[in-house]
C-alpha cells in the first residue's frame, strides 16, 4: 500500500517536472474547431494526393470529420491528425470510407510530409 502510494506520488512528480522542463504538457494535442478551414482541407487533400501517388490509388476527399493538431519537437512543425471520408474514384459505386491520416506541416519551409494514412472503416 505504502509503496504503491509513493510510486504514484513519484510518477506525478516526474511528469510535472518533465512538463516544466520541456515547456509543454505531455498531451499536447489541441482540437481543430473549424474543419472547413482551407488550411485543414489543404492538409487533408495533400494526404489523399500523397496516398494516391505512393499507393497507386484514386481516392477523392469527401470531407474532414474530426481533427487535432500538436506542435512537433521542431517548434516550427505542426502535426495534424485528421479523420476523413474519401471515395475511391475507381470504384464509384462503393460508399465513402473513413480514413485516418497524420501529416507534418512546416509552413516556413513550405514543407508537408505524409506520416501515415490508413483506412478504419468502409
Ligand atoms: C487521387 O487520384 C484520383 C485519380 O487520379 C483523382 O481523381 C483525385 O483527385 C486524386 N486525389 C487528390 C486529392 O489529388
Amino acid at each position: 500500500m505504502g509503496s504503491a502510494k509513493s510510486l504514484v506520488i513519484f510518477a506525478l512528480f516526474i511528469s510535472t517536472f518533465a512538463a516544466a522542463a520541456f515547456g509543454a504538457t505531455p498531451e499536447g494535442w489541441w482540437p481543430i474547431k473549424n474543419l472547413n478551414d482551407p488550411e485543414v482541407v489543404g492538409i487533408a487533400k495533400f494526404a489523399v494526393a500523397e496516398y494516391n501517388r505512393t499507393s497507386n490509388k484514386a481516392l477523392v476527399l469527401v470531407s474532414v470529420v474530426k481533427g487535432e493538431a500538436k506542435q512537433a519537437f521542431d517548434p516550427s512543425e505542426t502535426i495534424y491528425h485528421l479523420d476523413i471520408y474519401a471515395k475511391d474514384a475507381a470504384a464509384s459505386t462503393k460508399p465513402a470510407g473513413k480514413y485516418v491520416t497524420f501529416v507534418g506541416d512546416i509552413p516556413s519551409k513550405k514543407f508537408r510530409g505524409l506520416i501515415s494514412f490508413y483506412q478504419i472503416s468502409n
